[in-house]
């Protein structure tokens, strides 16, 4: 295949893998350095370089698995809190590989849209990156990740867009 046939497979490849379906195994750290190298190619107005992506693995991501669980508790009121969703949160972050923090910076300099936008630009090229190395991952973007203080220090001009959910493909 050609360049432009390679290229068109992947996006046509490409889809929203959710943890349920990846293997237990763990995904080699060169191409987790990969996916994160192909996001900070992505283009954006005036070189803002507005991304800001955390990865959590091991230890780190089982602390977020139980902030985020302990950040929904918080948020229901007793008539909307399900167990069952509160054990997903957990079960979904455990059984990920590693989670990929979505946090966009606004630097001022260029309408906040085109800093989301760029950082849009950046997650579609860890899905690419994702789908060539046969990748399961997915960007979640549920709004309790606007309360998540312990794992992530979100500064006063940024903000958390979502997580990125990666694990290998059985
Ligand atoms: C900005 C953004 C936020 C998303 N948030 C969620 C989410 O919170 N939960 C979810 O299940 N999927 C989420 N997705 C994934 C979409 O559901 C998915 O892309 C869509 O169903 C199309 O499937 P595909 O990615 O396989 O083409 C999000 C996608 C984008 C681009």
């Amino acid at each position: 295949m050609n360049n432009a046939e390679i290229l068109k497979d992947i996006i046509e490849q490409r889809r929203s893998i959710f943890p349920k379906d990846y293997s237990e195994t763990e995904i080699a750290q060169e191409i987790i350095d990969e996916i994160l190298h192909s996001a900070t190619l992505a283009p954006n107005h005036k070189r803002t370089k507005p991304w800001r992506f955390k990865i959590f693995r091991g230890e780190e991501k089982a602390k977020l698995a139980l902030e985020m669980q302990s950040i929904y508790k918080a948020t229901q009121s007793e008539q909307t809190f399900l167990e069952k969703k509160y054990q997903d949160i957990g079960f979904k972050i455990n059984k990920a590989d590693a989670v990929i923090s979505i946090v966009v910076n606004f630097s001022g300099m260029v309408p906040e849209w085109e800093e989301i936008a760029a950082v849009s630009m950046a997650v579609q090229n860890m899905y690419l990156t994702c789908t060539a190395n046969h990748i399961g991952c997915y960007w979640s973007s549920p709004a309790i990740v606007n309360h998540l203080k312990e794992s992530l220090t979100i500064e006063e001009n940024q903000k958390c867009l979502g997580l990125f959910y990666l694990g290998n493909l059985s």
